[in-house]
């Protein structure tokens, strides 16, 4: 049973405003620090190059997608040049002497090949910055998703804010660590980009449903279909309703956690930025799960299949309080009389 909120009043959704600005302006990275993740890039690549000639390595996750903290890890993608894919015995063997190799890097530390997740890794921990980071092989569908997340984040500044806020709140509720049972932070970024897909005016489109051609162009990436619009220049004539929702970033993130307390059906419907219609957890045959996440492009992967009830309840009840504690006026004290009580 959610609690009644009482109506907020403009000098509220003005510190709510602020306070939401403030997640981004705290936390996003400086340009040295981007310009620093370059060079640790560049330095591995060629550290790398020493046993694999043909080795290329790029950034993708939050080191790209525009909605990076300081201290996120460095997520790495590695492909041998002139080879389109690698299967899975390939990957672990690789993995495994990629390691070894990665040892013998004077300025790495704690090197651990993991092999028996979905994706295998090396991860490594950078001693001069403290970042973290982790190796995969061929993970092209996340470059991909990175570029459209990018996208969605370059569209709109209040994307990128509640971007920030989302993973704030995660970060502060416990509720952001797959490896520990909860959601991915990719995971929290689609709820949020589906929430301003849904809203009504809509703050985004659906950039996966916006084509020049007659029929949708077809690129396919491991089976799968990775086109979207991307092309952010040409995008607003393109959309119908652009520009129609003017709500403040606060009232869009107050917007949320009510959208996933009072109005999103999770047992119907599937969080699922690749269209505008709502597409059913019955279709999908996913409706064992309660929190259920389509990724917008591997349509068989949902970001919420690790989760356990226990967890499902945590996460529901985060957003539960969310709602109350962002939706409940506070008395807002003068800075100049810090004690003055009305
Ligand atoms: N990814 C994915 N499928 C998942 C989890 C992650 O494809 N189930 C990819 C996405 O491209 C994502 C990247 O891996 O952007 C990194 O994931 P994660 O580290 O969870 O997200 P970041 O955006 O990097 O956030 P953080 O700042 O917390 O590292
Ligand atoms: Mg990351």
């Amino acid at each position: 049973q959610l609690e009644p909120l009482p109506a907020l009043t403009p000098e509220f959704l003005c510190v709510l405003n602020d306070v939401c600005v403030k997640c981004y302006t705290d936390f996003a990275p400086d340009e040295l620090e981007v310009s620093v993740r370059e060079h640790i890039l560049q330095d591995l690549e060629g550290f790398v190059r020493r046993q694999f000639s043909g080795a290329r390595l790029r950034l993708f996750g939050s080191s790209k997608n525009g909605f990076g903290f300081r201290q996120s890890d460095l997520d790495i993608c590695m492909v041998l040049d002139g080879q389109d894919t690698m299967d899975d015995i390939d990957c672990i063997t690789i993995i495994e002497s990629l390691a070894r190799l990665l040892k013998k890097h004077p300025d790495l530390k704690n090197i651990l090949p993991i092999t028996t997740a979905k994706v295998p890794i090396v991860k490594f921990y950078h001693v001069r910055t403290g970042l973290e980071g982790d190796i995969s092989l061929y993970n092209t569908l996340a470059l991909h998703n990175t570029h459209l997340l990018a996208t969605y984040g370059a569209f709109d500044n209040r994307v990128k804010i509640l971007c920030y806020v989302m993973k704030v709140f995660a970060k502060v509720c416990d509720i952001g660590d797959a490896s520990r049972g909860s959601l991915s932070s990719y995971a929290y970024t689609l709820m949020v980009l589906f929430f301003l897909q849904q809203r009504n005016p809509p703050v985004i489109p659906v950039l996966q449903e916006i084509y020049d051609a007659q029929k949708k162009p077809e690129v396919l990436v491991d089976g799968w279909n990775v086109y979207f619009y991307d092309d952010l220049k040409t995008l607003p004539s393109r959309w119908s309703e652009y520009g129609g929702n003017t709500e403040s970033v606060g009232e869009l993130w107050l917007g949320l956690l009510r959208f996933y307390t009072e109005d999103f059906d999770f047992r119907e419907h599937v969080i699922c930025i690749r269209q505008r219609a709502r597409l059913t957890t019955f279709n999908k045959q996913w409706t064992s799960k309660y929190i259920v996440i389509e990724d917008p492009f591997d349509l068989n992967h949902n970001l919420g299949a690790g989760l356990s009830r226990k967890m499902t309840n945590f996460i529901m009840k985060a957003f539960i309080n969310g709602r109350t504690v962002f939706g409940t006026p506070i008395k807002v004290l003068s800075p100049i009389y810090p004690n003055q009580v009305e």
